[in-house]
């Protein structure tokens, strides 16, 4: 929009200057809150795009938990996959402040000590992220599971078996020794218990800590594993099926989606496809 916001209507974009000009002659406003809101509502739905982080709301410091009160005015749309959900704990006020300036050692001993949410009650290990941190390839993953609590690693199990063959066919392993590396970190440092899904409010207080692995990678390529590392990330409720195939941004790095390996143990047939996608990945990094 090139005309200035010198009208109450001059947000609306289906309004011509005329049909503006028309309508603050007859005095009608068009009601709003927050013009920029209303503007953000109104544009077409970009490619997610994010340069923000992918949770909701700033969590540090978080706000204390009382009430909305009755005259609040109403929220903007909430974030389709990874809405707030109840108001913070006070445990869940614990994570510490300043991770988006950390360096590796402070961020992972923030993640060590980590007490923003209940996971930290029934976790055996925090499960901080592996691999090359000099790379130009990341992969998310969505949580820890039994064997990465236990022994603190990402992508320990039967399906970090198949990520790690997954890796070796693109020419890389996860230490990076003697090929290209790749950085392997979960949107959940904690595993949630019995393996259930990871909570909005789970998500929200974790999320900086793998924003700031990723500004300290500042990797070529993000290759989201799975539905729920797609959808926080991407901040959306397309299925996989729906989103893989393009290029989509995280804090202004490409992202490809593909499937969870767990998901690719189960349904082999699928493992075509998650070739495919890698191979996107590769052309991806490679053309930047
Ligand atoms: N599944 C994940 O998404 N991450 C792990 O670390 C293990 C299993």
């Amino acid at each position: 929009m090139t005309d200035a916001h010198d009208d109450a209507t001059s947000f609306v974009p289906h309004l011509d200057a005329r049909q503006r000009a028309m309508l603050a002659e007859m005095g009608v406003r068009v009601w709003a809150p927050r013009a920029e809101a209303v503007t953000a509502e109104l544009a077409p739905a970009p490619v997610p795009e994010v340069s923000a982080p992918m949770a909701p709301p700033p969590v540090e410091p978080r706000p204390p938990a009382h009430p909305a009160p009755a005259a609040a005015p109403r929220a903007a749309p909430a974030a389709p996959a990874v809405a707030p959900a109840a108001p913070p704990t006070a445990a869940e006020r614990l994570r510490p402040a300043g991770v988006a300036q950390m360096d590796w050692p402070a961020l992972q001993a923030a993640v060590a000590g980590c007490e923003a949410c209940g996971l930290c009650k029934t976790r055996r290990n925090t499960v901080f992220g592996v691999g090359d941190t000099r790379t130009d390839w990341m992969i998310v993953g969505e949580a820890p599971g039994e064997n990465e609590d236990l022994q603190g690693e990402p992508f320990v199990g039967a399906a970090g078996q198949l990520l790690d063959n997954m890796l070796r066919a693109v020419g890389r392993t996860r230490s990076g020794e003697g090929t290209k590396g790749a950085y392997i970190a979960n949107v959940l440092k904690c595993r949630p218990p019995a393996n259930r899904n990871p909570q909005p409010q789970e998500v929200a207080q974790c999320e900086p800590y793998l924003a700031r692995q990723v500004a300290l990678v500042k990797p070529k390529i993000i290759v989201a594993m799975g539905r729920f590392a797609v959808q926080s990330l991407l901040r959306t409720e397309e299925p996989i099926g729906r989103l893989r195939g393009r290029v989509h941004r995280y804090e202004g790095v490409p992202v490809i989606v593909t499937y969870h390996p767990a998901y690719l143990l189960r349904t082999p047939a699928d493992k075509a496809k998650a070739w495919e996608d890698l191979c996107l990945a590769m052309e991806t990094a490679e053309g930047l």
